[in-house]
């Protein structure tokens, strides 16, 4: 005989919600996340797309909402169900329909999501295809570390990919004694993860990144600066260039230091933290000089 239970969410029904469920669904909100009703309402009021909930039976058994708030990375603020709807697929589809919002709609670079550290939590998001980013770790958290800066101002360390195995797995790949004092930090109780999803509709690839980048070593695409000489200048660097696109370089106080970011008209981009044949990407000290108008000899 089959013992299994069968699947609950064939009846669970997951939207964006009307009006007068605007209450119900809040004070879910409040309950399961300690959400601030009130923001939640403006939240609501101005972007009601960015809200959604799961029903059962006409209640709310699970609710998530993200703040599309004009940046190119949208904040997914809040994700929960009740405890005894959970594990059966409910918060995956939440999030899913929140991504399409975020990601097809609204043509997001991405969404991020600052979570306390939950294994539920984490399992679901880098299920989802998050990387698991950075690890902030609140002023005056009680850990043991051996940087006192950490310690007294809180940090945000960096980073990357998969789920917190290979995050520590990156940082002692990185720097044995970073890893040392920053695994530690990783099991901090007040610390919290920052995950991170790319929307990959938006990604330009390598090939027409690098296609651009040698028409511009060859003079067939010219640039203009947008904020006038390079020299003395600091941090990414702006230029519109005589096809349409536009290419803002690292400028490490007047020398031309990588490619930071390429954008086409469409909105699609690449760049240093997107693409690594961006990242080792450098052009002769001519071109820098010729065609980016960096003083000679810098680079
Ligand atoms: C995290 C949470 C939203 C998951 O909801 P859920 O509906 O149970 O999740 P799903 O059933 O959609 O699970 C999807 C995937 O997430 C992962 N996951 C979910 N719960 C998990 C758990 N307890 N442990 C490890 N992985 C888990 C699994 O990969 C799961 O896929 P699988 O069931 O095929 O293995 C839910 O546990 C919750 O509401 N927790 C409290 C919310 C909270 O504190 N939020 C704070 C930050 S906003």
């Amino acid at each position: 005989m089959d013992h299994r239970t069968p699947r609950t969410d064939d009846a669970v029904d997951i939207r964006e919600i009307a009006q007068g469920e605007f209450s119900a669904v809040a004070e879910l909100a409040v309950r399961l996340l300690s959400a601030d009703r009130d923001e939640l309402a403006a939240l609501y009021a101005a972007t009601p797309f960015a809200l959604r909930a799961a029903f059962a039976s006409g209640q709310p058994i699970g609710v998530a909402y993200a703040r599309i708030d004009g940046e190119k990375y949208a904040p997914l603020a809040g994700l929960a169900v009740i405890p005894e709807r959970r594990r059966s697929g409910i918060a995956r589809r939440l999030l899913e329909g929140l991504e399409h919002t975020v990601f097809v709609e609204r043509n997001y670079r991405g969404s991020t999501f600052w979570c306390p550290r939950d294994p539920a939590m984490e399992g679901l998001l880098v299920s989802a295809g998050y990387d698991v980013f950075n690890l902030e770790i609140e002023a005056g958290a009680d850990i043991e570390v051996r940087e006192e800066e950490v310690r007294r101002l809180g940090g945000m360390i960096a980073r990357r990919k998969g789920d917190s195995a290979a995050l520590q797995f990156h940082l002692r790949a990185y720097d044995p004694e970073r890893y040392d004092h920053l695994g530690r930090c990783y099991h901090a109780t007040r610390s919290r993860l920052r995950f991170s999803k790319v929307n990959t509709r938006l990604l330009m690839t390598d090939d027409e990144a690098l296609a651009f980048l040698r028409a511009i070593e060859s003079g067939e695409v010219t640039l203009i600066s947008r904020w006038g000489d390079p020299a003395a200048q600091n941090g990414p660097f702006p230029y519109d260039a005589s096809n349409g696109w536009e290419i803002w370089v690292f400028n490490d106080v007047g020398e031309w230091d990588y490619v930071d970011e390429i954008r086409a008209p469409d909105g699609r981009y690449t760049g240093f933290d997107q693409s690594l044949a961006i990242e080792h990407y450098e052009p002769s000290p001519e071109v820098i000089e010729r065609a980016y108008g960096f003083p000679a000899g810098a680079g």
